[in-house]
């Protein structure tokens, strides 16, 4: 039988990290965590209860509040994000979120909060997480590391197609802005910034098909498994 195994996948935002990580878990009967859910729900909380993030004693209050979860959905074939009970899987992926998280998600204690549960989750193996610092902080010893990156001009694109269909009063010029932004802070910020781990593969799939991408992987993760 297969080992089961730890696969993480890293990279800059809209590079269909999420997409592969599905993909693989699918196939290797791996459970799938989206960790950056997670970041945005917590951004979600704050926002909705006007927490004041600059303060320390207002991000631990706020935090003791917070109980995430992940349950799958049979329908979807995926999990979803439970905030206080709460689906917010769809409301989290909405921009005024997308705006604030990488703010969020650059707070110490919001980090620890995170890390903590994310190593929970993948403390019996089986597990692929996608990520910024999954390879690096969360799970530097799994057997797998990927670290995805895609040309800018295609990431903005496919994350317009996206974000389109559910708000046509989306620009590109938004989600071009808020991509850069977020790459921005995300691999300038002290606590675990975004960067490759020394022994992550690094998949490019600037011009790759969804099924290239997943077949390279695929056979990386076969490789790991043995
Ligand atoms: O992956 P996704 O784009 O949904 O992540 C949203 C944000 O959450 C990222 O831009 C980043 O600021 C934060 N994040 C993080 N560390 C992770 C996953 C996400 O800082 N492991």
């Amino acid at each position: 039988m297969a080992k089961k195994i730890i696969i993480t996948i890293d990279g800059w935002s809209s590079c269909g990290k999420s997409t592969l990580a599905k993909q693989l878990a699918r196939k290797l009967g791996l459970v799938y965590v989206d960790s950056g859910a997670m970041y945005r729900a917590i951004t979600l909380y704050f926002l909705r209860n006007h927490v004041d993030w600059t303060s320390h004693r207002e991000v631990t209050k706020a935090l003791g509040l917070i109980h995430l979860d992940f349950h799958f959905n049979e329908k979807t074939e995926s999990s979803e994000i439970f905030l206080n009970d709460e689906n917010v899987e769809y409301v989290i992926r909405d921009l005024v979120v997308a705006e604030k998280v990488s703010d969020v998600a650059a707070i110490r204690e919001v980090r620890e909060f995170a890390v903590a549960q994310q190593q929970k989750l993948g403390s019996k193996k089986g597990i692929v997480m996608d990520g910024r610092d999954i390879g690096t902080v969360v799970f530097p010893h799994a057997e797998l590391k990927i670290f995805m990156t895609a040309d800018n001009a295609v990431r903005v694109e496919r994350r317009f197609k996206e974000l389109f269909e559910k708000n046509p009063n989306i620009t590109i010029e938004e989600v071009k802005n808020n991509l850069e932004m977020r790459d921005y802070i995300d691999s300038h910020r002290e606590v675990s910034p975004l960067r490759k781990a020394d022994d992550a593969i690094v998949l490019d799939n600037t011009h790759l098909t969804e099924e290239e991408q997943f077949q390279k992987a695929l056979n990386w993760a076969k490789e790991k498994s043995r």
